[in-house]
Order: C-alpha cells, then structure tokens, then sequence
C-alpha cells in the first residue's frame, strides 16, 4: 500500500508509446486495425447527419441499446466519450479518500490526484488475487480494472462485489470486459447505486 508522493508523469505514461515496429502492443490491445466493415457503414451512412445534434429519441434509443445489452434501465446508462471521459469525471464523486488498485490503467488515477483527492495506491502482489486486497476501510471510493490491464487477470465478481461498504462508492473499469466470453464475471448487470461500471468501444470495436 502507498500514500505517498506519485511522479503524475509515470501515471500519463501510455505503453503504447513504446510499441515500436516488430513488438507487440499489450497496452492498447486494439482488436483489428479499425471497426468491422459492417460497423464502418453504419457509421458512414451517419455522416450526412453531422450537422444537426442528436435528437433526445436518439439518445435515448443509444441508451435503451446498452441498457437492454446489459439488463439494466435506460435511466442507469450514461453515454461518454470513452471510458477516458468516465474517469474524467472522477473527481465529482467528491471522495476524500480514494483507493486505487495496481497494477491497473493509470488514467482514473490521473485525474483523482490531479483534482487535489488523496489517494492510496493498494498494490497486488503476483498472481493480483483481489482477495489479498488491503483496501483501507476509510476509503470511500475504490476505482480498479476487470479484466485488468496490464495483468490480464479477470477477478472472480463475488470479489469484486467483496469490495463494496456503507459510504463507499465502487468504480469498476471494464472496457475489456466484452473480451470475456459470456461475461460471467461483470458486474454490469448489478443493480446498484454505489456501483459505476464504465465500458468501451475502442477495444473490440477498434472505434
Ligand atoms: C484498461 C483501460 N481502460 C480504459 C481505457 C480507455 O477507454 P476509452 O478508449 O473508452 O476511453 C483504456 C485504453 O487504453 C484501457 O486500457
């Protein structure tokens, strides 16, 4: 566990900066070089309608989709700019205390300590086994990824959920999470207002 000073540097630094011809990139982990071609006309037909913002029915329409994907109401999705935008918005949940688990994406934390929030940095030893997790109770919001990146490990949802407390709000990154055959281990479906999950379409969508 660390409270102390963070280099916010390190925490912008993207792998993928270091992806240079000839080796892999495991920090991006696109699917393909750009969406299917389905996808691309789709998005391609939409085009002539750039000059007008979306109707509230279409949003709406946007919502009930990922809604009815993942067996929620409408009124529980919110539409962003990524999963980026998500933990942008952070900083709002006003937290006094957050708990960041590592190693993980470094952008939620970014933008915590970059709002003045404190943090503690609750570092998994190998194999990252959640259970093993000594998150401070104190902590009023918990922010990790699943499936992690860059360890690849899915954590089981009973230990994810595990996490949950009175006062707390539980932030969890799943924008591999449609990576995962059959998903069994989302907590997308949870109904629950201390619970945010926030999904992404740049990874097996490549958009
Ligand atoms: C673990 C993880 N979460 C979130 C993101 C960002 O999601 P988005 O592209 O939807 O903003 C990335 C991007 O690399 C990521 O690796």
């Amino acid at each position: 566990m660390s409270t102390g000073t963070v280099d916010l540097e390190s925490l912008r630094h993207h792998g993928d900066v270091e992806a240079e011809p000839g080796l892999l990139d495991f920090a991006v982990n696109v699917q393909g070089s750009g969406p299917p071609e389905w996808l691309r006309d789709r998005l391609a037909a939409g085009l002539s309608t750039l000059g007008s913002y979306p109707s509230a029915a279409s949003e709406l329409k946007a919502r009930e989709t990922v809604a009815q994907r993942h067996g929620r109401r409408p009124e529980e999705v919110l539409l962003l700019s990524g999963g980026a935008e998500g933990f942008a918005m952070l900083p709002r949940l006003g937290s006094r205390s957050a708990a960041l688990i590592h190693p993980s994406f470094t952008e939620p934390e970014l933008a915590l300590r970059e709002a003045g929030v404190p943090v503690t940095q609750v570092i998994l030893e190998p194999p990252f086994e959640l259970r093993a997790a000594q998150v401070p109770e104190s902590a009023d919001l918990v922010v990790l990824g699943n499936p992690t990146n860059p360890t690849s490990v899915l954590h089981p949802k009973a230990d994810v959920l595990e996490l949950r407390r009175p006062g707390r709000i539980l932030v969890v990154d799943e924008a591999f999470g449609d990576a995962i055959p059959g998903e069994a281990e989302s907590i997308a479906g949870v109904e629950s207002a201390d619970v945010l999950v926030l999904r992404s379409l740049t990874k097996t969508w490549a958009l």
